[in-house]
Formats: C-alpha cells, structure tokens, sequence
C-alpha cells in the first residue's frame, strides 16, 4: 500500500530529537572550543568499549585517517598497496598522495569485498600494505585475508569507513587489521556531519600516529606532562576532530545500538522478501549476523536493468542509488596507470543499485517499496 509521503528518500542523517538542547547546554562552556577537550576523551572512552582499547583518535574524516595511516607506514614513491577497485577515492589517494603504486584486486564474486586469490596474485616484494575494505559494515573472507596478511608479513590496513558498531564472529570490525579508520560522515550510520577516526592496534604504530596526528609534533608527551615544551618531531597533519563535532558524535554514540539494531532489522526485512529474486538473476547481499545494515543493495544484470529500475523507481518517488565506479576505470587511474581488468568489480560497478536504509524508513514506507520492486521484476527483463 501507497504511504503517506510523496517522496522516499535513499538516506536522512541520524539527529537525536535532544540533540539542540544538549548542544544548547554546553556551547556557551569554553571547553566547547577545546582542542582535544572532554568530548575528544569522551569519545575515546566511548569507542574503546567496543574497540577493547583507547588507542582510537577521532580524526576530521576517514580520508584523513587513511592519510595519517599511509604517513604511519612511511609509504614512499614505488612502494605498492594492494586495495579494492571497488571503494571510494579516499581509499586509493591517501597512498597516491605519497607515491605509491596501486595493485587493484577483485572482490568476490557474490560479494563486493576482496578476494583472496586475487589478493595473493598481486602480491611482489615491494608489497607495502594490504587495504581491506569492509563493504557495507560486512567482513568476508576474514580467515584468509588475515592469513595472507601473517603469511607475507603485509600490514593489513582496515578501512572501515561503512563499519560502525559491525562484528565478525564476536570481534569488532576495525580491530583486525594493524591500522583502522572509520567514518562518521552524514552518509553512515551515526555520525557528527563529518567526522572519523583512526585506530591503531598494532602497538608498534602507536607513537608516530601521535606525531602524525598532531602536526608532527609531540605535543601528547607534553599534555601527558612529560616534557615542558612540545616540538616538531615528524612529518605530520591535524589529524584532530574539532571539539563542537565531537560534543556531537559523543551524544549520538550514546544511540549506537539503536540506530544499528532499527537498520538491521530493516536489513533483514529487505532480504527476507528480496532474496528469492534470485530466480530472476537480481541478487542481493548475504546474510550477516555482525552486520551493521549500513548498505542493502540489489545486483542487477546489467548497467541498463539496473537504471531501468533506479528511474521505474523514481516515477514512484523512491530514491534509490548506484555506489562505486570501479577505480581502475577511473579518469584518474586508467589514463595514467592503463588498462586492468578485474572482472567481478566490473560486475558490482554496472549492477548494484542501493535500497534506502536509514533510522526514519518506516516500515510502511519499506513494504511499499518492496511491493513496487516485485512488480517491477515482473515487468523488466
Ligand atoms: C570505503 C570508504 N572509505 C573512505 C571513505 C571516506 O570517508 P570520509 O567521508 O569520512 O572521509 C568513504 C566515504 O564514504 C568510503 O566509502
């Protein structure tokens, strides 16, 4: 049945309704305006509830804590990077930016993450790091790529942009890898508009991370009281999350659970009257218990099945929408890099097309669109 709304809209931001007046309470303090002041820490201790460690800093974004993890590793021209075509710019730049050469693996074929034979085919002596993208907050073929990570002694860089609050078996996405980042842009799950942060696992990172953070400084040995001036140390950026965005983010991480258990259950939903399109060769994600519902998707055929419905959809005033495309077919990459084919990431870049999945999709509002996308199977082929 046809919902009360003209319009289904492919995503909203979460806003807690307290939000104003908890933002009107504390931004008349000073601290409001604190570098690294208490919602910095807060956020520390909030996240390390989960991470199992504090050794997490809330970054401006993601993109700048992939950047502060390539500047950690030392990554210089010629050093190379094995990473999914399949993934956002960020991903790729933060090593780009400091010379290194990309080895583009393919993703799986019933899933757009890394697969592991792809992954061990590009692997040479001058391998750097292995970038593992958590496509949709959903670890998959976790046992390999960590033992090919041992096995070759790459450090394994977790991008887990999508990941907030997602598991695999009973491991927080985000800790598996030496180096994690995480986003908490409009487009996640729960965030602060914009925002990140990196998390350093392996202890041997921890030190330069700081410097790296903290505009090459070390300024935590002085905060900490250990020296009575801080310097220049190392290269470095302002890796820091200003503190209004982090008062933001720490209210809102009080609502993690929610916000992932309202999506997974709408994840769920999705699957369990989508799935049988199989039979129709449209087909969707898989099923994940440690999910955090950040992406339901459709995989279509083809590019032209797949905007067929995207606009068939539309008339109907649901917004739906396409994600990736492929990296290495990128303007940027194919005319200097050449050509490299990887067809299963081809696949997901003409095909996929994603569901709306955020806090405020009704349940109404979500068998309507299921309705409409059944009837749309019927007619398109
Ligand atoms: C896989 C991936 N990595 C990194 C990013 C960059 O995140 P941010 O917007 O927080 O910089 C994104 C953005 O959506 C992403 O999808």
């Amino acid at each position: 049945m046809k919902p009360n709304t003209s319009h289904i809209p492919f995503n909203l931001p979460y806003i807690h309704p307290d939000l104003p007046s908890f933002i009107k309470d504390v931004a008349s303090s000073h601290n409001f305006f604190r570098n690294q002041g208490p919602f910095y820490q807060k956020i520390k201790q909030q996240l390390s509830q989960w991470i199992k460690h504090t050794n997490i800093f809330p970054t401006p974004s993601c993109t700048n804590a992939l950047e502060i993890a390539a500047m950690v590793l030392d990554i210089k021209p010629g050093d190379e990077i094995i990473l999914p075509s399949y993934t956002f710019s960020s991903t790729a730049n933060a090593f780009v930016l400091r010379g290194a050469v990309l080895r583009f693996a393919d993703v799986l074929p019933h899933f757009p993450s890394l697969d592991p034979l792809s992954v061990k085919q590009q692997i040479t002596i001058r391998t750097k790091a292995l970038v593992w993208v958590h496509y949709g907050g959903q670890a998959t073929a976790t046992k390999e790529i960590l033992e090919i990570c041992k096995k070759h002694n790459i450090v394994l860089i977790e991008d887990a942009a999508q990941a907030i609050g997602a598991y695999h078996n009973d491991t927080s996405l985000g800790t598996l890898g030496d180096l994690s980042a995480i986003s908490f842009h409009e487009t996640k799950n729960l965030g602060c508009a914009q925002g990140g942060a990196l998390i350093v696992n392996n202890p041997i990172f921890l030190e330069k991370a700081m410097h790296h953070l903290q505009c090459g400084t070390n300024r935590h040995d002085f905060m900490g009281g250990k020296t009575s001036a801080y310097t220049w140390v190392n290269k470095g950026s302002n890796g820091i999350l200003a503190e209004p965005l982090c008062a933001i983010l720490s209210f809102h991480l009080e609502y993690l659970d929610e916000v992932n258990n309202r999506r997974r259950k709408l994840w769920h939903t999705y699957y369990q009257h989508l799935s049988p399109l199989a039979d129709k060769n449209i087909q969707t994600g898989i099923a994940d218990s440690g999910g955090n519902g950040h992406i339901f998707y459709l995989l279509f055929s083809n590019r032209k099945i797949r905007d067929q419905y995207k606009n068939k959809l539309i008339d109907k005033g649901i917004q739906t929408t396409t994600h990736y495309e492929p990296l290495h077919k990128s303007p940027f990459f194919s005319i200097s890099q050449g050509r490299v084919v990887l067809p299963q990431t081809e696949k997901f870049g003409d095909g996929l097309l994603r569901l709306p999945l955020h806090h405020y999709l009704k349940d109404n509002e979500q068998m309507y669109l299921i309705e409409e996308i059944m009837r749309l199977s019927q007619s398109i082929n």
